[in-house]
């Protein structure tokens, strides 16, 4: 089916001058983007967006990177793009991510990982609404 996803470049993505390059894999791959824009996250903004992780011992780290550079949130449509986005990411650990992967290519350690994506249909409703109202999703 047809569905739309979250994705954002990542602090280390942008300040490299990879936006072309990783939003190309993703259209290489059949995605469409769909609604982008570029913003610089309020700590209390990435705070907010990974609440889910806060228990988690690298939430503190996780909150300072994403807010520390600009990043390019899009949601991407196209036939399985929830799980399409993930592959073309690879694994979270650049280490283990398969080659051809964004995470391979450019990802920097397991934190700076040069992008997220939505993991699953439930998360992927959640962040589109948390960045985009829906004029702003031009299908
Ligand atoms: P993301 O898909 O954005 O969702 C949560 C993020 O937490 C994840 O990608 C990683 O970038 C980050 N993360 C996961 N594990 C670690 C870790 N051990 N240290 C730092 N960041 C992490």
């Amino acid at each position: 089916a047809t569905e739309r996803t979250l994705s954002i470049i990542k602090p280390d993505a942008t300040k490299r001058n990879l936006t072309g390059k990783v939003v190309s894999k993703f259209e290489d791959a059949g995605l469409r983007v769909v609604a982008s824009k570029r913003i610089h996250l309020s700590p209390a903004q990435a705070g907010a967006f990974y609440a889910e992780h806060s228990e988690r011992p690298f939430y503190g780290e996780l909150v300072e990177f994403m807010s520390s550079e600009p990043v390019v949130v899009q949601v991407l449509e196209g036939e399985n793009a929830i799980a399409k986005n993930r592959e073309v990411m690879g694994a979270t650990d650049p280490a283990e991510a398969a080659e051809g992967t964004i995470r391979k290519d450019f990802a920097l350690s397991k934190g700076e990982n040069s992008v997220h994506g939505s993991d699953s249909k439930e998360s992927a409703e959640r962040e589109i609404a948390f960045f985009f109202s829906g004029l702003e999703l031009v299908g």
